[in-house]
């Protein structure tokens, strides 16, 4: 049947169902360049506006595995597991995570992305480090993961390129939180790379896409749904993202944390979210270990050295640090009852952790430090965040980001911190 874009953009727009034959027609032929970028911009407006059913969500998603490669494990000796989270502040697990699940016996293929919006990315932190690579062939990426366990790298072109295209498009036309295409951009990447076993890690609050439960749950459930029908062992966490993880925002800045926790300390609540996630991956692949062990007897810290080193990072080298510092003081005695993630995430993108164009560079030491989280009592005067950077012109920017981040109550004001953890979708 002859196709064309208009008439699958009118089918959407007027709130009908895409067939079939329509929506692996347009995948493929905007991978080849057939279907320009302003076409797919107004098709992805309409499923953001309009929806898709599950078999549409189903259909799109085979459309983009099918648009390249799909790699294979097999000759590996360990089970794979994987994660993927959906996308927070101050999300630096996978760094931590990673290389303590190889310590338990699993293969990690981690192919993680750069930064999307206010939200960081796990290569554009890993890039901190002196010398390390991103861009591994995929002979490379198998060797490092046969060699230490784990592999944190970009996926290749090969793979999946209509995600890597309509990404890129989303991320500039403002349609990136759309469930059936958040869904499909994660899992066509997931189930081309080949993993046996999937965890998710759902960010729900104000620094997430999702925002509500309510929509975190539809996510979950719709990425499961679609990797399960995959072959692929998928369990979801719905984790909370009212306030930015660990007590930094930016690239440099949370590599050093992710060390620390690899070290045995670090944040309370990285640790117990890379501990909670490391648990349900050894479950989905089948192996029997304490992660909480291989964390403190350094195992974890061991695989971390080689796996940097393997992919030509020194790990001992000292990472970049921000040429210029502004703190930000608590204007008042009390407890913090609230410290924003979305606006910490502004503020950090602000001072250069993150791109305003795709093709711009990022800064390594930019970023803010957090001095407090919610529950702690403050003192007026104390100093709350420390803003870093390289181009002080940003901080009066950033500074308007962080100028509503945050509300002190009066002394003694009850707080009840949020769990980590709010559900487990299967
Ligand atoms: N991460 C992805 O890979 N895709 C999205 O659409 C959002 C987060």
């Amino acid at each position: 049947m002859a196709m064309d874009a208009v008439s699958v953009i009118r089918t959407k727009r007027d709130r009908g169902e895409l067939s079939d034959e329509q929506i692996d027609w347009v995948i493929d032929a905007y991978t080849r360049g057939e279907v320009a970028d302003y076409q797919m911009a107004a098709l992805n407006m309409a499923v953001l506006l309009n929806g898709m059913n599950r078999r549409e969500i189903a259909r799109w998603t085979a459309a983009m595995i099918a648009s390249g490669e799909r790699m294979d494990f097999s000759t590996l000796s360990r089970p794979t597991a994987d994660k993927h989270s959906t996308g927070g502040v101050g999300d630096k697990i996978t760094l931590p995570l990673a290389p303590l699940v190889a310590a338990c016996g699993a293969a990690v293929p981690q192919l993680s992305g750069r930064g999307l919006g206010h939200t960081g990315g796990t290569l554009d932190k890993l890039e901190s480090i002196p010398g390390w690579r991103a861009l591994l062939s995929n002979e490379e990426m198998l060797s490092v993961l046969d060699g230490t366990g784990a592999v944190i790298c970009a996926a290749g072109d090969g793979l999946a390129p209509a995600d890597k295209k309509l990404y890129a498009l989303r991320d500039v036309t403002s349609t990136v939180e759309a469930i059936p295409l958040i869904a499909s951009s994660i899992m066509s990447k997931k189930i081309a790379e080949g993993t046996g076993s999937l965890v998710l890690d759902v960010k729900v609050g104000t620094g997430a896409f999702m925002k509500t439960i309510e929509d975190a749950r539809e996510l979950a459930s719709t990425m499961v749904g679609l990797g399960t029908d995959h072959g692929v062992k998928t369990v979801a966490l719905l984790t909370d993202m009212s306030t930015p993880l660990g007590l930094t925002a930016g690239n440099a800045l949370e590599v050093r944390e992710s060390v620390e926790v690899l070290a045995g300390g670090g944040p309370a609540d990285v640790v117990e979210l890379t501990i909670a996630l490391a648990r349900e991956m050894l479950d989905a692949a089948g192996i029997k270990a304490d992660p909480a062990k291989a964390l403190a007897d350094g195992s974890a810290m061991d695989v971390w050295r080689r796996m940097i080193a393997a992919q030509g990072g020194d790990p001992d080298a000292a990472l970049p640090t921000a040429k210029e510092q502004h703190v930000v003081k608590a204007r008042s005695t009390g407890v913090l009852t609230r410290l924003d993630a979305y606006d910490i995430g502004i503020a950090a993108w602000r001072l250069g952790a993150g791109r305003a164009r795709k093709e711009d560079p990022v800064q390594a030491g930019a970023g803010v430090e957090l001095h407090a989280k919610p529950g702690d009592t403050v003192r007026e005067g104390q100093p709350l965040l420390t803003l870093h950077t390289d181009t002080p012109e940003r901080f009066d920017y950033a500074l308007q980001a962080v100028a509503g981040a945050y509300d002190i109550d009066a002394p003694g004001t009850a707080f009840t911190a949020s769990p980590v953890v709010l559900e487990r979708i299967a």
